[in-house]
């Protein structure tokens, strides 16, 4: 696909030039965007799956002094002064990362989940080994392909062989494959993910042939947080590596845990965080994610029963009502997440583009077995319903969605005045704190 240069970007997405106005007036339009997009979202479904809300204590303490610091190092060893009170949040937050994931070291310091994969693989992947990943039609993250920050590391990617279902690891055919191929590293965990992977099949092989079995958690960590998904420390990975925006409850960041002993291990993915992968690690989002896991400890196994439950919900009412989900074989779902094939009715692009416009927001997804060539206009869609679970939705309102879609993907509806009317009952954040519990 070629790429458009910059001028190209700002005429086909911004439709307005900065050139011929004012500050003064472009700042009352920066309010102005802001608050549009504001009000729009309150009024839209979202079930864009990588995605979720913060509550209204996380929210508060984002605005703090910390936004304009610096801590490079750890709390106790820094390279600057002035840092004994992001040392405390620091801290607490590493304590309580360990504490939810059972995990005797963290580093809280990625600021996203692909800084956090970068820095495990910078460390752990020599240049041009072999290493193990799904490919993006399999469900894998791009950050695991041969563009993104795997990729920067070795060209030699192997994937995951896959049951004729699509969606599971054939387990002895993985196993073969790992004993020929002897990677430096096995990555598990999608962005498409539907079931748990077999972690605990995989790693005696992987432990066997000094493979780092690393699971990517990024879209269900809140879920595995909650106890509600598998337990990848637990189950045999050396590393557990997420976002903590997606089924977490945080702000935008990254993190990587791990249980093992290997403290050679560790202090490697230590450096490829600082200095390999980040240098200031926006300081000011660490209290919010420091709140959002106290949440996860109070409300988080509720939160994840909720999410699971309203995904099986949604799920079954859009297979009920005639579309494609995928995976009805294997019940579905055990996550957050939904897929479904739309192809009959134009395609995951033309679809996902005309639930846009109808207020719905999702994102178009390759299926299994679908070529490399599809990512830019696939068979399927992705759905997450963690957000709407978080604005306090349950089944019947995920029936209620799975009509809404039908309607637009079926019979190209106007269901607008429908997904308002509903948002308007669920606008609160649900399962957090409040400011008054900081007071
Ligand atoms: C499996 C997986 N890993 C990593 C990432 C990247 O996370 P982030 O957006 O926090 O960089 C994603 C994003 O959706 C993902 O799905």
């Amino acid at each position: 696909m070629p790429v458009p240069g910059n001028a190209a970007l700002h005429s086909a997405s911004m439709h307005e030039t900065t050139a011929s106005s004012p500050p003064s007036e472009l700042l009352k339009r920066v309010r102005a965007i802001l608050d549009d997009s504001d009000r729009w979202r309150e009024q839209t479904l979202n079930l864009i799956a990588s995605e979720n809300l913060l509550s209204s204590a996380a929210r508060e303490v984002l605005d703090s002094d910390m936004l304009h610091r610096y801590a490079e190092g750890h709390p106790g060893f820094r390279y600057y002064e002035g840092t004994k009170f992001i040392d405390q949040i620091e801290s607490m937050t590493t304590e309580v990362m360990c504490r939810i994931f059972r995990s005797s070291w963290a580093d809280v310091r990625p600021i996203s989940g692909t800084v956090a994969n970068e820095a495990v693989f910078s460390r752990l992947v020599p240049h041009g080994s072999p290493a193990f990943a799904h490919t993006v039609a399999s469900g894998g993250h791009i950050s695991h392909a041969k563009l993104g920050a795997l990729g920067k590391r070795t060209k030699d990617l192997n994937p995951w062989p896959m049951l004729d279902d699509g969606w599971n690891i054939d387990v002895p055919a993985a196993k073969d494959k790992l004993r020929e191929i002897k990677p430096s590293i096995a990555v598990l965990g999608r962005s498409l993910i539907l079931f748990p992977e077999p972690v605990s099949d995989l790693a005696e092989v992987c432990h066997e042939l000094g493979t780092v079995l690393l699971y990517d958690g990024a879209h269900v960590l809140g879920l595995i947080a909650a106890g509600r998904f598998q337990q990848p420390l637990h189950e045999g990975a050396d590393l557990l590596c997420g976002s903590t925006h997606k089924t977490f409850f945080g702000p935008q960041r990254g993190l990587v845990l791990s249980n093992s002993d290997d403290e050679k291990m560790t202090r490697k993915v230590d450096k490829g965080v600082f200095p390999g992968s980040t240098s200031n690690h926006h300081l000011f989002t660490l209290p919010a994610l420091l709140v959002s896991a106290f949440e996860m400890e109070v409300f988080g196994a509720a939160y994840a029963d909720a999410t699971i439950a309203n995904a099986q919900a949604l799920a079954k009412g859009m297979h009920d009502l005639g579309l494609d989900v995928a995976a009805a074989d294997l019940g579905f779902t055990q996550s957050h997440q939904v897929a479904v094939d739309v192809a009959k009715h134009g395609g995951g692009k033309i679809v996902a583009a005309r639930l846009c416009d109808q207020d719905i927001i999702c994102n178009m997804n390759m299926l299994p077995g679908e070529p490399p060539a599809a990512a830019v206009d696939p068979k399927g869609l992705r759905f997450g319903v963690q957000e709407m679970t978080r604005n306090g939705m349950g089944p019947d309102e995920m029936r209620e969605i799975a009509q809404i879609i039908r309607d637009v993907c079926v019979d190209e509806a106007d269901v607008r005045e429908r997904v308002h009317a509903l948002r308007a009952r669920f606008t609160d954040v649900k399962y957090g704190f409040t400011p008054d519990d900081l007071r």
